[in-house]
């Protein structure tokens, strides 16, 4: 972590935030969710379109249906709250901006989660059956799944992670 960080909180929660996986069985508070959706839609969008929607799940037997749709079952059963992120094809007006305005949006989620102290991951394995999460939570097909962000109480804060040098991935500097 860089010096730096100590004097920012941005930074901090940029490099201290890690993928969470295993949850207590506690449920998450709304309050603290809705202002991480709140800073989630405070994303940066091409022409301002924000195309972001979003679903919360906490309804037990609907988490066990759409974890029945990935292979990372066991984290979406075990997480209090399912964050479903959708781009709403209607206000889309260039495919690539859009998902890249949508990226944005899920980082910032990630960051807001964390620095309220709740646990998360952006689970995009779930999109090799996106039209069937949009059927099984009755959703119009204009929403395209762009990802399930799991979030919970954390179970402990182990988790570590890595990143390459930073000087290993300018390819120019001149
Ligand atoms: C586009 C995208 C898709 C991801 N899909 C999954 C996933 O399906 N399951 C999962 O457990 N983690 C998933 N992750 C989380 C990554 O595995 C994680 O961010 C990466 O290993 C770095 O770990 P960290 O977030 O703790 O730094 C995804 C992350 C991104 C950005």
């Amino acid at each position: 972590m860089s010096s730096q960080s100590e004097q920012s909180p941005v930074l901090t929660a940029i490099f201290e935030r890690r993928s969470v996986r295993q949850f207590t069985d506690a449920p998450v508070d709304r309050k603290r969710v809705m202002e991480a959706v709140r800073a989630a839609s405070w994303a940066p969008s091409g022409l301002n379109n924000q195309p972001w929607r979003f679903a919360l799940i906490s309804d037990p037997k609907l988490k066990d249906d759409l974890a029945g749709l990935t292979r990372y079952a066991s984290s979406l059963r075990g997480a209090a709250l399912l964050v479903a992120v959708f781009m709403d094809k209607e206000s889309s007006y260039d495919y690539v901006k859009d998902c890249q305005a949508i990226g944005a949006c899920i980082e910032n989620l990630l960051l807001a989660l964390h620095t309220q102290g709740l646990g998360a991951t952006w689970v995009g394995e779930i999109l090799k059956n996106k039209e069937k999460v949009v059927e099984l939570l009755g959703l119009p097909e204009r929403l395209e799944l762009m990802a399930i962000v799991i979030v919970g109480e954390p179970a402990h804060r182990n988790q570590s992670s890595h990143r390459r040098p930073v000087e290993e991935l300018i390819v120019l500097d001149k």
